[in-house]
């Protein structure tokens, strides 16, 4: 979590840092806060709050430099709080530092430099740690100083510092947190991500684990562990800077919602040949491989999780080959079977989240192959994958993710699609029938966005409601469980999610008059039972809103008020119906005020356990 950035040439490193950051803020956004070096001290300032917060409070004096380290927080240890803000300096203010990720020893650290250095820490953060550890070992160069910082540092983190003394020169230091360097005329940049940087430059390079790096505003040089100087090859940003911006939309959400069509479009067709058939450009899975496999565990989290489960369906069903599906922070801790047989698939909007890493790296260290299903290119977990399977979204802002996810279900058909078609599982016609299948759904969506205005006012009778369940059957309890974290995590709404089935199992003792159901029923083998549900919950005075396929009108005589969308093939259901579930959690969120695209206490991007 968190995002850094810092910038050394001959522009304002005010203005460069605090555009950067405002890019960043989907990494974490409860304050934030720059230091300057101006050529023989150090000027921290910093705030709670949003970046805004920090605007006003530069807007006070006439600050700036061309030098500088930025930060924007999510709290990991000590709450939010002007003196928790980074940058953090030492004792003497010499230096200051910025830092994303968890230095896990920061206890033992702490109790060393109070004990021995008689050091006053003025925040509860693990970070202060690092700047008095610099502090104590710098002796004229803070190169060597980070240097043996590191080595006595444990956990995942990039750091920048920067020293009174040495003022045109930051020093930083990645390991298993995203760092970047990008790369002016004249300046030199460096920044958790590259949306920070798009506005002023496309040369980058993407810094490795354990490499730390000098920038000047003339140069960026690169060291491995080992203190040699490593070369790194340019990597050239071909975005549009538009994409990264709101493009005319209210919210970077409802934008990215409408870039569905386009994200799942480019997604499936960039890797289809004039024969319809999938060209796995630049992975290497052979028909020998994919018959070895005995195994496939997908693992994710958050809204990349739900993604999974629609992919287990596909590939059991295609490539009949078992599929686990599990959370990463659960995976990489019960010791899960995993051989030189086992098919790993790791989904990451990010390819940054710690636990998809951690979970990646534990079965790559057990001999699996392993597949990354990521839309950040170069990412980490990209970086550390035997081969990936890039998702076509475009940069996702909003921390609500939509197009990532959509697109990532479209990239676990057409891997069970793969599978099947290799193995021999499926036939040819059957899977030319589905790719017809999978190339009108971009259409079918444009549709479904096209009764945005109905479902706006659907959101206008709900928004006060405080609870909401969501069911479903088979892919349509997938898609009930990310309609229900889409709702939660924007709106504030206390939403739960449960298979159809199971209802009776418990949950339906919490159903009571005027109680609100959104009940998925877009599968026709299972669309009478999907009544009965209905049925069932309408007998407890539940109110239903229905989500069905056209021309299932049945459903109108147990839900109250139904959403359609537009027919399809069961199993590829969950493109279409999420996409409702997520206007109706946007317009929600909308009417209750909240803040759509940095919810309360969450980030995108989630690089700590
Ligand atoms: C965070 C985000 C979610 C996302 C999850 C996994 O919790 O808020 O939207 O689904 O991380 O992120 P990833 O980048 O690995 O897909």
């Amino acid at each position: 979590m968190c995002g850094i950035v810092g910038y050394v040439g001959n522009g304002s490193a005010r203005e460069i840092i605090i555009d950067g950051l405002k890019k960043l803020e989907y990494r974490g956004y409860d304050s934030s806060g720059i230091a300057f070096g101006t050529g023989n001290n150090l000027e921290i300032r910093k705030c709670v709050g949003r970046i805004s917060n920090l605007e006003t409070l530069l807007s006070k004096e006439n600050l700036d430099s061309h030098i500088g380290i930025g930060h924007t927080r999510w709290a990991t240890h000590g709450a939010p709080s002007d003196a928790n803000a980074h940058p953090h300096s030492n004792m003497d203010e010499s230096i200051a530092i910025v830092h994303n990720g968890i230095i896990e020893n920061y206890v033992e650290l702490k109790e060393m430099l109070i004990n021995e250095h008689g050091v006053v820490f003025k925040s509860e953060t693990d970070t202060e740690v690092i700047a008095h550890l610099l502090g104590v070992l710098y002796d004229g160069d803070l190169e060597e100083a980070v240097w043996k910082a590191v080595e006595m540092m444990r956990g995942a983190y990039a750091l920048v510092a920067i020293h009174k003394d040495e003022p045109d020169k930051m020093i930083a230091v990645r390991k298993d947190a995203p760092l970047i360097a990008g790369l002016g005329k004249g300046c030199n940049f460096v920044a958790s991500d590259i949306p920070a940087l798009l506005k002023y430059v496309r040369e980058i390079y993407l810094i490795e684990n354990n490499e730390l790096i000098v920038v000047t505003a003339d140069d960026v040089k690169i060291y491995n562990a080992e203190r040699k100087p490593v070369t790194r090859e340019v990597f050239h940003v071909t975005w549009d800077v538009d994409a990264a911006e709101k493009g005319g939309y209210d919210h970077f959400m409802l934008k990215e919602i409408h870039e569905q069509p386009k994200g799942l479009e480019d997604t499936l067709v960039r890797r289809l040949n004039d024969n319809g058939e999938i060209v796995l450009e630049g992975i290497t899975m052979t028909k020998e491989d994919i018959e070895n496999f005995n195994k496939v565990y997908i693992v994710a989290c958050g809204t990349a999780y739900h993604a999974g489960l629609v992919g287990k369906a596909a590939i059991e069903k295609m490539a009949r080959i078992p599929v686990e599906v599990e959370v990463a922070s659960e995976f990489r801790y019960r010791d899960p079977f995993v051989d030189d047989k086992t098919l790993f698939i790791a989904i990451s909007q990010s390819g940054e989240t710690l636990d998809t890493l951690a979970a990646l790296r534990e079965a790559k260290s057990k001999g699996a192959r392993v597949l990354s299903v990521v839309n950040v290119v170069g990412s980490s977990v990209a970086r550390e994958s035997d081969d990936v399977f890039y998702t076509w979204a475009g940069p996702e802002i909003a921390v609500a993710s939509t197009k990532a996810y959509t697109t990532q279900l479209m990239c676990m058909y057409m891997i069970g699609l793969y599978m099947g078609l290799t193995k021999g599982t499926i036939t040819r016609e059957f899977y030319d029938s589905y790719i017809e299948e999978l190339k009108a759904i971009p259409g079918k969506l444009a549709k479904v966005l096209e009764n945005e205005g109905a479902i706006e006012n659907l959101a206008k009778e709900l928004y006060r409601r405080e609870h909401v369940f969501f069911i479903g059957r088979g892919p349509d309890s997938g898609v009930s469980l990310e309609g229900s974290l889409k709702l939660k995590e924007i709106s504030y709404i206390n939403s739960f999610a449960i298979a159809a089935g199971e209802l009776k199992h418990g949950t339906i003792a919490l159903i009571e008059q005027g109680t609100l159901v959104i009940a998925l029923a877009t599968q026709d083998k299972l669309f009478e039972k999907m009544l009965s549900n209905i049925q069932e919950v309408k007998a407890r005075g539940a109110y239903v809103i229905g989500v069905a396929k056209d021309g299932n009108k049945d459903i109108e005589k147990q839900a109250d008020k139904t959403i359609y969308i537009p027919e399809c093939i069961d199993e590829i259901t969950p493109l279409l119906s999420v996409v409702p579930l997520q206007l109706l959690a946007y317009y929600i969120a909308k009417l209750r005020g909240c803040d759509i695209d940095k919810p309360k206490n969450l980030a995108k991007s989630v690089t700590v356990e």
